[in-house]
Protein backbone atom coordinates (compact mmCIF):
# COMPACT_ATOMS: atom_id res chain seq x y z
CA UNK A 1 0.00 0.00 0.00
CA UNK A 2 2.48 1.99 0.86
CA UNK A 3 4.36 1.89 -2.51
CA UNK A 4 0.77 2.41 -3.95
CA UNK A 5 0.71 5.75 -2.22
CA UNK A 6 4.54 6.89 -2.98
CA UNK A 7 3.67 6.02 -6.59
CA UNK A 8 0.64 7.79 -6.96
CA UNK A 9 2.47 10.85 -5.75
CA UNK A 10 5.14 10.82 -8.00
CA UNK A 11 2.52 10.76 -10.45
CA UNK A 12 0.79 13.51 -9.46
CA UNK A 13 3.60 15.53 -8.78
CA UNK A 14 5.49 15.05 -12.15
CA UNK A 15 1.70 15.99 -13.55
CA UNK A 16 1.35 19.24 -11.91
CA UNK A 17 5.01 20.43 -13.61
CA UNK A 18 3.41 20.00 -16.92
CA UNK A 19 0.30 22.25 -15.97
CA UNK A 20 -0.10 25.13 -18.55
CA UNK A 21 -3.63 26.29 -17.59
CA UNK A 22 -6.36 26.20 -14.91
CA UNK A 23 -8.70 23.94 -16.57
CA UNK A 24 -6.09 21.34 -16.85
CA UNK A 25 -5.22 22.12 -13.04
CA UNK A 26 -8.93 21.18 -12.28
CA UNK A 27 -9.04 18.29 -14.35
CA UNK A 28 -6.11 16.76 -12.59
CA UNK A 29 -7.14 18.06 -9.12
CA UNK A 30 -10.99 16.13 -9.86
CA UNK A 31 -8.37 12.88 -11.17
CA UNK A 32 -6.38 12.73 -7.95
CA UNK A 33 -8.08 14.37 -4.89
CA UNK A 34 -11.79 14.31 -6.27
CA UNK A 35 -14.49 11.89 -4.42
CA UNK A 36 -13.79 9.07 -6.87
CA UNK A 37 -10.11 10.32 -7.41
CA UNK A 38 -6.98 7.87 -7.66
CA UNK A 39 -5.61 9.04 -4.06
CA UNK A 40 -8.79 9.26 -2.34
CA UNK A 41 -9.89 5.93 -3.58
CA UNK A 42 -6.36 4.50 -1.97
CA UNK A 43 -7.03 6.12 1.25
CA UNK A 44 -9.80 4.34 1.61
CA UNK A 45 -8.19 1.36 1.93
CA UNK A 46 -6.33 2.48 4.90
CA UNK A 47 -9.31 1.29 7.22
CA UNK A 48 -8.86 -1.88 5.73
CA UNK A 49 -5.61 -2.20 7.97
CA UNK A 50 -5.29 -2.66 11.19
CA UNK A 51 -2.72 -1.50 14.07
CA UNK A 52 0.64 -0.61 13.50
CA UNK A 53 0.30 -1.11 9.84
CA UNK A 54 -2.66 1.19 9.91
CA UNK A 55 -0.67 3.91 12.22
CA UNK A 56 2.04 4.14 9.75
CA UNK A 57 1.16 3.92 6.10
CA UNK A 58 -1.83 6.71 8.11
CA UNK A 59 1.19 9.08 8.54
CA UNK A 60 2.66 8.60 5.35
CA UNK A 61 -0.90 8.90 3.49
CA UNK A 62 -1.04 11.93 5.83
CA UNK A 63 2.28 13.40 4.94
CA UNK A 64 1.86 12.69 1.09
CA UNK A 65 -1.57 14.75 1.41
CA UNK A 66 -0.69 17.78 2.89
CA UNK A 67 2.32 17.92 -0.13
CA UNK A 68 0.18 17.36 -3.03
CA UNK A 69 -2.14 19.81 -1.75
CA UNK A 70 0.48 22.29 -1.27
CA UNK A 71 1.48 21.87 -4.85
CA UNK A 72 -1.59 22.27 -5.71
CA UNK A 73 -2.34 25.38 -4.20
CA UNK A 74 1.30 26.51 -5.33
CA UNK A 75 0.70 25.83 -8.99
CA UNK A 76 -2.82 27.28 -8.72
CA UNK A 77 -1.00 30.81 -7.46
CA UNK A 78 1.33 30.29 -10.23
CA UNK A 79 -1.00 30.10 -13.18
CA UNK A 80 -2.78 33.41 -11.74
CA UNK A 81 0.16 35.02 -11.37
CA UNK A 82 0.07 35.40 -7.51
CA UNK A 83 3.14 35.17 -5.48
CA UNK A 84 3.57 32.26 -2.46
CA UNK A 85 3.46 35.90 -0.36
CA UNK A 86 0.01 36.67 -0.08
CA UNK A 87 -1.09 39.76 -0.36
CA UNK A 88 2.41 41.37 -0.74
CA UNK A 89 2.13 44.16 -3.05
CA UNK A 90 5.47 45.57 -4.45
CA UNK A 91 4.70 49.19 -4.11
CA UNK A 92 8.14 50.15 -6.38
CA UNK A 93 6.67 48.66 -9.94
CA UNK A 94 5.65 51.14 -11.89
CA UNK A 95 1.57 51.83 -12.02
CA UNK A 96 -0.64 50.26 -14.09
CA UNK A 97 -0.90 52.86 -17.33
CA UNK A 98 -4.32 54.70 -17.75
CA UNK A 99 -5.03 55.20 -21.39
CA UNK A 100 -5.92 58.84 -21.61
CA UNK A 101 -7.85 60.27 -25.26
CA UNK A 102 -6.64 63.36 -27.35
CA UNK A 103 -7.97 65.85 -29.09
CA UNK A 104 -8.96 65.12 -32.55
CA UNK A 105 -7.19 66.96 -34.97
CA UNK A 106 -10.35 69.08 -36.08
CA UNK A 107 -10.54 70.17 -32.49
CA UNK A 108 -7.10 71.22 -32.15
CA UNK A 109 -6.98 73.43 -34.88
CA UNK A 110 -10.40 74.57 -33.82
CA UNK A 111 -9.17 75.67 -30.62
CA UNK A 112 -5.95 77.76 -31.87
CA UNK A 113 -8.26 79.32 -34.66
CA UNK A 114 -10.44 80.27 -31.70
CA UNK A 115 -7.75 81.40 -29.71
CA UNK A 116 -7.01 84.13 -33.10
CA UNK A 117 -10.25 85.42 -33.12
CA UNK A 118 -11.16 85.85 -29.18
CA UNK A 119 -8.04 88.10 -29.73
CA UNK A 120 -10.11 90.15 -32.37
CA UNK A 121 -12.99 90.13 -30.07
CA UNK A 122 -15.09 87.45 -31.66
CA UNK A 123 -17.59 85.17 -29.90
CA UNK A 124 -17.91 81.82 -30.31
CA UNK A 125 -21.06 80.24 -31.48
CA UNK A 126 -23.26 77.07 -31.84
CA UNK A 127 -25.77 76.25 -33.84
CA UNK A 128 -28.26 73.17 -34.83
CA UNK A 129 -26.95 70.59 -37.50
CA UNK A 130 -30.63 69.58 -37.79
CA UNK A 131 -31.52 73.08 -39.25
CA UNK A 132 -34.56 74.67 -40.53
CA UNK A 133 -34.89 75.46 -45.02
CA UNK A 134 -35.79 78.84 -43.38
CA UNK A 135 -32.50 79.42 -42.18
CA UNK A 136 -30.56 77.33 -44.13
CA UNK A 137 -31.77 78.71 -47.71
CA UNK A 138 -34.29 81.12 -47.10
CA UNK A 139 -32.99 83.71 -44.68
CA UNK A 140 -30.05 83.30 -46.93
CA UNK A 141 -31.61 84.56 -49.72
CA UNK A 142 -32.12 81.65 -51.42
CA UNK A 143 -35.34 80.85 -52.12
CA UNK A 144 -37.37 77.33 -52.27
CA UNK A 145 -37.41 76.97 -55.81
CA UNK A 146 -33.85 79.37 -56.59
CA UNK A 147 -31.49 77.33 -58.74
CA UNK A 148 -28.63 78.40 -55.96
CA UNK A 149 -30.09 75.70 -54.15
CA UNK A 150 -28.79 73.36 -56.62
CA UNK A 151 -25.14 74.76 -55.17
CA UNK A 152 -25.31 72.40 -52.32
CA UNK A 153 -26.48 68.69 -52.41
CA UNK A 154 -28.53 68.30 -49.53
CA UNK A 155 -30.07 65.33 -47.28
CA UNK A 156 -33.78 66.75 -46.89
CA UNK A 157 -35.34 65.23 -43.87
CA UNK A 158 -38.68 63.47 -44.49
CA UNK A 159 -40.88 65.90 -42.79
CA UNK A 160 -42.96 68.84 -44.87
CA UNK A 161 -44.42 71.79 -44.16
CA UNK A 162 -48.42 72.79 -44.94
CA UNK A 163 -47.28 74.15 -48.33
CA UNK A 164 -45.51 70.61 -48.91
CA UNK A 165 -42.26 71.55 -48.81
CA UNK A 166 -39.36 70.18 -47.37
CA UNK A 167 -38.83 72.17 -44.22
CA UNK A 168 -36.19 70.12 -42.62
CA UNK A 169 -32.67 69.59 -43.35
CA UNK A 170 -29.19 68.73 -42.16
CA UNK A 171 -27.62 71.95 -42.29
CA UNK A 172 -25.58 72.28 -45.56
CA UNK A 173 -23.05 74.76 -44.23
CA UNK A 174 -22.34 76.85 -41.38
CA UNK A 175 -24.14 80.00 -42.62
CA UNK A 176 -27.36 79.48 -40.93
CA UNK A 177 -25.73 80.73 -38.09
CA UNK A 178 -24.92 84.37 -39.02
CA UNK A 179 -29.22 84.90 -39.39
CA UNK A 180 -29.75 83.24 -35.83
CA UNK A 181 -27.36 85.06 -34.44
CA UNK A 182 -28.19 88.81 -35.44
CA UNK A 183 -31.82 87.58 -34.35
CA UNK A 184 -30.22 87.08 -30.80
CA UNK A 185 -27.72 89.57 -29.93
CA UNK A 186 -28.85 92.29 -32.71
CA UNK A 187 -26.05 94.24 -34.36
CA UNK A 188 -23.10 95.23 -33.83
CA UNK A 189 -21.80 91.85 -33.47
CA UNK A 190 -18.58 89.95 -33.99
CA UNK A 191 -18.63 85.98 -34.13
CA UNK A 192 -17.44 82.99 -35.32
CA UNK A 193 -19.60 79.50 -35.44
CA UNK A 194 -17.31 76.23 -36.05
CA UNK A 195 -19.82 72.83 -36.48
CA UNK A 196 -20.42 70.15 -39.27
CA UNK A 197 -21.60 70.15 -41.71
CA UNK A 198 -23.56 67.76 -44.19
CA UNK A 199 -23.42 67.19 -48.29
CA UNK A 200 -24.96 64.46 -49.93
CA UNK A 201 -21.88 63.86 -51.94
CA UNK A 202 -19.91 60.61 -53.87
CA UNK A 203 -17.37 60.05 -51.19
CA UNK A 204 -13.64 60.08 -52.48
CA UNK A 205 -10.42 61.26 -50.74
CA UNK A 206 -11.51 64.41 -51.60
CA UNK A 207 -14.80 64.55 -50.74
CA UNK A 208 -17.34 63.21 -47.47
CA UNK A 209 -20.78 63.76 -46.58
CA UNK A 210 -19.97 64.79 -42.95
CA UNK A 211 -17.14 67.85 -42.80
CA UNK A 212 -16.30 70.88 -40.77
CA UNK A 213 -16.70 74.76 -41.67
CA UNK A 214 -16.22 77.92 -39.61
CA UNK A 215 -18.78 80.78 -40.02
CA UNK A 216 -17.38 84.00 -39.53
CA UNK A 217 -19.97 87.13 -39.03
CA UNK A 218 -19.17 90.96 -38.02
CA UNK A 219 -21.62 93.65 -38.44
CA UNK A 220 -21.24 97.33 -37.41
CA UNK A 221 -21.28 100.60 -39.10
CA UNK A 222 -19.23 101.20 -42.07
CA UNK A 223 -17.52 97.84 -42.20
CA UNK A 224 -16.06 97.19 -45.79
CA UNK A 225 -14.17 94.70 -47.43
CA UNK A 226 -10.85 96.30 -46.73
CA UNK A 227 -12.32 94.88 -42.89
CA UNK A 228 -12.90 91.72 -44.42
CA UNK A 229 -9.39 91.18 -46.19
CA UNK A 230 -7.49 92.64 -42.98
CA UNK A 231 -9.18 90.06 -40.76
CA UNK A 232 -8.59 87.39 -43.05
CA UNK A 233 -4.99 88.01 -43.27
CA UNK A 234 -4.80 87.98 -39.49
CA UNK A 235 -6.09 84.60 -39.27
CA UNK A 236 -4.24 82.94 -42.43
CA UNK A 237 -0.88 84.06 -40.70
CA UNK A 238 -2.15 82.78 -37.18
CA UNK A 239 -2.55 79.53 -39.00
CA UNK A 240 0.23 79.02 -40.61
CA UNK A 241 2.46 81.35 -38.22
CA UNK A 242 4.08 83.31 -41.37
CA UNK A 243 3.40 86.03 -43.53
CA UNK A 244 1.35 83.71 -46.54
CA UNK A 245 0.95 85.44 -49.71
CA UNK A 246 -3.11 85.86 -50.88
CA UNK A 247 -5.17 86.98 -53.96
CA UNK A 248 -9.06 87.89 -54.16
CA UNK A 249 -11.35 86.55 -56.95
CA UNK A 250 -14.64 87.57 -57.44
CA UNK A 251 -17.04 84.89 -56.23
CA UNK A 252 -20.81 84.04 -56.34
CA UNK A 253 -22.87 83.05 -53.08
CA UNK A 254 -26.12 84.32 -52.82
CA UNK A 255 -25.82 85.91 -49.09
CA UNK A 256 -23.61 88.15 -49.74
CA UNK A 257 -22.82 91.24 -52.45
CA UNK A 258 -20.27 91.21 -53.67
CA UNK A 259 -19.11 88.01 -52.84
CA UNK A 260 -15.06 87.04 -53.26
CA UNK A 261 -12.37 83.70 -52.84
CA UNK A 262 -9.67 84.00 -51.05
CA UNK A 263 -7.00 82.41 -52.26
CA UNK A 264 -3.15 81.52 -50.71
CA UNK A 265 -0.45 80.70 -52.50
CA UNK A 266 -0.15 76.84 -52.53
CA UNK A 267 1.43 75.73 -49.37
CA UNK A 268 3.22 72.69 -51.01
CA UNK A 269 5.13 73.63 -53.78
CA UNK A 270 5.25 77.76 -53.07
CA UNK A 271 3.42 78.82 -56.20
CA UNK A 272 5.13 76.86 -58.63
CA UNK A 273 2.26 74.57 -59.23
CA UNK A 274 1.73 70.49 -57.82
CA UNK A 275 -1.27 68.19 -57.63
CA UNK A 276 -2.41 69.91 -54.57
CA UNK A 277 -2.96 73.28 -55.91
CA UNK A 278 -3.92 71.38 -59.20
CA UNK A 279 -0.99 72.72 -60.83
CA UNK A 280 -2.54 76.63 -60.39
CA UNK A 281 0.08 77.63 -57.68
CA UNK A 282 -3.23 78.91 -55.53
CA UNK A 283 -5.34 77.21 -53.34
CA UNK A 284 -8.78 78.44 -52.76
CA UNK A 285 -9.02 78.77 -49.05
CA UNK A 286 -11.69 81.39 -47.76
CA UNK A 287 -15.21 82.43 -49.99
CA UNK A 288 -16.27 85.30 -48.28
CA UNK A 289 -18.21 88.86 -49.04
CA UNK A 290 -20.30 91.37 -47.98
CA UNK A 291 -23.12 90.42 -46.30
CA UNK A 292 -26.39 91.12 -48.42
CA UNK A 293 -28.98 93.45 -47.37
CA UNK A 294 -31.83 91.13 -47.39
CA UNK A 295 -30.17 89.04 -44.87
CA UNK A 296 -29.26 91.70 -42.39
CA UNK A 297 -33.45 92.40 -42.68
CA UNK A 298 -33.72 88.73 -42.32
CA UNK A 299 -31.50 89.06 -39.22
CA UNK A 300 -33.77 92.09 -38.05
CA UNK A 301 -30.63 94.53 -38.75
CA UNK A 302 -31.31 97.79 -40.34
CA UNK A 303 -29.12 97.62 -43.92
CA UNK A 304 -29.03 101.34 -43.87
CA UNK A 305 -27.33 101.76 -40.83
CA UNK A 306 -25.28 98.55 -40.43
CA UNK A 307 -22.94 96.67 -42.99
CA UNK A 308 -21.45 93.77 -41.88
CA UNK A 309 -18.79 90.80 -43.36
CA UNK A 310 -18.95 87.06 -43.74
CA UNK A 311 -17.04 84.10 -44.11
CA UNK A 312 -17.03 79.91 -44.49
CA UNK A 313 -13.84 78.71 -43.63
CA UNK A 314 -13.18 75.29 -45.60
CA UNK A 315 -12.41 74.16 -42.05
CA UNK A 316 -11.71 70.07 -42.66
CA UNK A 317 -9.48 71.51 -45.83
CA UNK A 318 -7.38 73.86 -44.07
CA UNK A 319 -6.75 71.38 -41.57
CA UNK A 320 -5.44 68.80 -43.98
CA UNK A 321 -3.41 71.61 -45.40
CA UNK A 322 -1.87 72.26 -42.26
CA UNK A 323 -1.08 68.20 -41.23
CA UNK A 324 -0.88 67.03 -44.99
CA UNK A 325 -3.56 64.73 -44.67
CA UNK A 326 -3.80 63.81 -48.22
CA UNK A 327 -7.43 61.65 -47.90
CA UNK A 328 -10.40 63.87 -45.81
CA UNK A 329 -12.09 60.43 -45.28
CA UNK A 330 -9.81 59.46 -42.22
CA UNK A 331 -11.64 62.22 -40.24
CA UNK A 332 -14.56 60.73 -39.45
CA UNK A 333 -12.95 56.75 -39.88
CA UNK A 334 -12.35 56.15 -36.10
CA UNK A 335 -9.32 54.46 -37.21
CA UNK A 336 -6.90 54.87 -34.03
CA UNK A 337 -3.33 54.58 -36.56
CA UNK A 338 -4.55 57.61 -38.27
CA UNK A 339 -5.85 59.44 -34.72
CA UNK A 340 -2.79 58.21 -32.75
CA UNK A 341 -0.71 60.79 -35.08
CA UNK A 342 -1.89 64.13 -33.36
N1 LIG B 1 -21.67 78.76 -46.95
C1 LIG B 1 -20.86 78.74 -48.14
C2 LIG B 1 -20.66 77.27 -48.58
O1 LIG B 1 -20.69 76.42 -47.76
C3 LIG B 1 -19.53 79.36 -47.88
C4 LIG B 1 -19.60 80.84 -47.68
C5 LIG B 1 -19.38 81.69 -48.72
C6 LIG B 1 -19.85 81.37 -46.41
C7 LIG B 1 -19.43 83.05 -48.56
C8 LIG B 1 -19.90 82.74 -46.22
C9 LIG B 1 -19.67 83.58 -47.31
O2 LIG B 1 -20.14 83.30 -45.05
O3 LIG B 1 -19.71 84.91 -47.12
O4 LIG B 1 -20.44 77.05 -49.72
Amino acid sequence: MKEQLIEIKKNILDALNDVKDLAFLEKLEKKYLGRKGEFTQALRKLAQLSGEAKKEVGSLANEIKKDIEKKFVETRNNLEGKTDKKGFIDVTLPGEKIERGHLHPITLVQRELEDIFKKMGFMFLDGPELESDYFCFEALNIPYHHPARDMQDTFYIDHKNEKGEFDLVMRTHTSPVQVRAMLKYGAPLRCIAPGRVYRCEAIDACHEHTFDQMEGLMIDKNISLDNLIAVMKELINGIFGRKIETRVRPGYFPFVEPGIELDIKCTICGGTGCPSCKHSGWLELLPAGMVHPNVLKYGGVDPNVYSGFAFGLGFTRLVMMRYGIGDIRFFNSGDLRFLEQF
